[in-house]
């Protein structure tokens, strides 16, 4: 959820009647010092400036969270800087809390500063970055990975299943990717995002959990979900037309979005080809009744409460179809198994990727920050009691286990669980080359993360990243089963 900044400070878009000015208090002073000799507006100026901001989006509920007993935790901002090496480092992290002023949600910030472990003030530091963390884990679970992925493909599942035969082309085209998705949907309704469930328990307390993602699925739009509109919208991409992405990256060793945007080309082509056998020109999709009222019910059921917006595509054209199509299999496949299958393996062992806080940031003169200054086991005991608990931590690393876990008959992008999907030889041979270039993707995945240049495929623990390595070329399933930190699923259903 990283983005490019474009204005220093970074601003709020909180309502300034409700809230006042929440525009950080980061200032150049903080910063500048890390900068490798280049000016606030410099960095700026060359696209060297980054943010995770979760001060917008967590600030609104922070007074009800924290009024719960066991809990505290801060609306976080933190900046990084992209060094010459490639690599982003961070600059300083903003803690902030709700002070209620004049009838106004104001905040009271502080800044921190990188300071390496040893000392008080590393310890300090340290604390920051697990506030952070625990915005982050709250984020990644809800939003990430609940809401756009899961949630958002019900809409689609529900009117294809409706509205078209299963004997029609697009139903043929999307049905793969909805495997198991209500099933595992049903489930999660069951035991984690229900109240008093598992994510209350363990990423976000009590009803505001949902009340979160629900907020924020009143911004969605599909015309956002694809990755290259994705990468622009967040300022890491910029549209060039010269790339056959048709963006260009800000940040060129960024694995997510080099991985992905290979795979989402690879999507895209396959669904043009597969379509233009169906649809010869748009006059043929604009004949086809079925594929009417599919959409008609996608916007108007499925998405009632966003049918007038207009930013629907209107579905007249082939293009608009194959770009709906590409960006439905994207979320259902890519997306997702980026944001679920490394969640063990990247934030299983929690010192490093707190869910959850219950104290706050120790200060000098409190008995805390007596046993930080102590060092050792001490300051260890006040960093263990101040993150998630042992039962929420242990509760969640099951959660995680489970989830990251692929299963024996997982079938993978480029798959189908069945050789009869279709008896049609040109659809047939489309999928052949779809899956001919997926495993072409594996092997430059495997190359590039061999590759010293590229220092962020690996990163200081030397683990590469193989969340967008597709696993096309694993027939039976048996290289990818289990815990593996890679694969692509042609659907959400874990
Ligand atoms: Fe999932």
């Amino acid at each position: 959820m990283i983005t490019r900044l474009t204005e220093f400070p970074p601003k709020s878009s909180l309502d300034p009647s409700k809230f006042g000015d929440h525009t950080s208090t980061i200032t150049a002073a903080h910063i500048e010092k890390n900068l490798e000799g280049l000016t606030v507006q410099q960095a700026l100026e060359s696209n060297r400036l980054y943010i995770l901001d979760h001060h917008d989006r967590f600030m609104p509920f922070l007074i009800d969270v924290n009024n719960l007993p066991g809990n505290f935790i801060y609306a976080t901002r933190t900046l990084f800087f992209l060094r010459g090496d490639g690599r982003l480092t961070p600059l300083a992290i903003e803690l902030s809390e709700p002070v209620i002023q004049g009838g106004l949600t104001t905040a009271k910030s502080k800044v921190y500063t990188p300071v390496p472990s040893g000392s008080v003030e590393g310890w300090v530091w340290e604390f920051a970055k697990a506030y952070v963390a625990v915005n982050d884990s709250g984020w990644h679970q809800l939003v990430s990975h609940w809401l756009n992925t899961h949630a958002v493909m019900e809409p689609f599942v529900i009117s294809t299943n409706r509205q078209l035969s299963v004997t029609h082309p697009v139903h043929k085209l999307l049905s793969p990717h909805y495997r198991d998705t209500m099933t595992i949907n049903a489930l999660a309704r069951q035991t984690l995002i229900n109240a008093g469930g598992v994510f209350e328990m363990t990423v976000f307390p009590e009803k505001y959990a949902l009340e979160m993602s629900s907020i924020v699925y009143k911004n969605w739009k599909l015309t956002e979900q694809g990755l290259p509109d994705d990468l622009v919208k967040r300022g890491m991409a910029v549209p060039d037309s010269s790339s056959p992405y048709g963006v260009r990256l800000l940040i060129k060793d960024y694995p997510y979005a080099v991985d992905g945007l290979v795979i989402w080309w690879a999507i895209e082509r396959w669904v043009n080809e597969y379509l233009a056998i169906y649809y010869p020109n748009d006059g043929v999709l604009r004949a086809d009744k079925e594929l009417e009222e599919w959409w008609k019910e996608v916007r108007e059921v499925g998405h009632g409460d966003l049918k007038d917006a207009d930013w629907w595509p209107r579905m007249v054209t082939v293009q608009e179809l194959a770009k709906t199509c590409t960006t439905i299999i994207w979320v259902a496949s890519a997306l997702h198994a980026a944001v679920n299958f490394g969640q063990y393996p990247y934030a299983g062992y929690l010192p490093n990727r707190p869910t959850v806080s219950r104290r706050k940031m120790p200060e000098e003169g409190e008995e805390e920050y007596k046993q930080l200054q102590k060092g050792g086991k001490e300051a260890d005991k006040v960093f263990i009691h101040t993150i998630t608990s042992q039962f929420q931590t242990i509760l969640g690393i099951t959660l995680i286990e489970i989830l990251s876990k692929h299963s024996s008959d997982e079938v993978y992008l480029g798959q189908r669980d069945t050789p009869e999907w279709t008896s049609d030889a040109k659809a047939l041979e489309a999928f052949k080359r779809f899956g001919t270039r997926l495993m072409e993707i594996e092997k430059r995945i495997l190359d590039m993360n061999k590759d010293p240049a590229l220092k962020n495929r690996n990163g200081p623990v030397k683990m590469p990243y193989m969340l967008l390595y597709p696993n096309t070329s694993d027939v039976d399933g048996e290289k990818g089963l289990g815990l593996t930190a890679m694969g692509i699923p042609n659907s959400v259903s874990i």
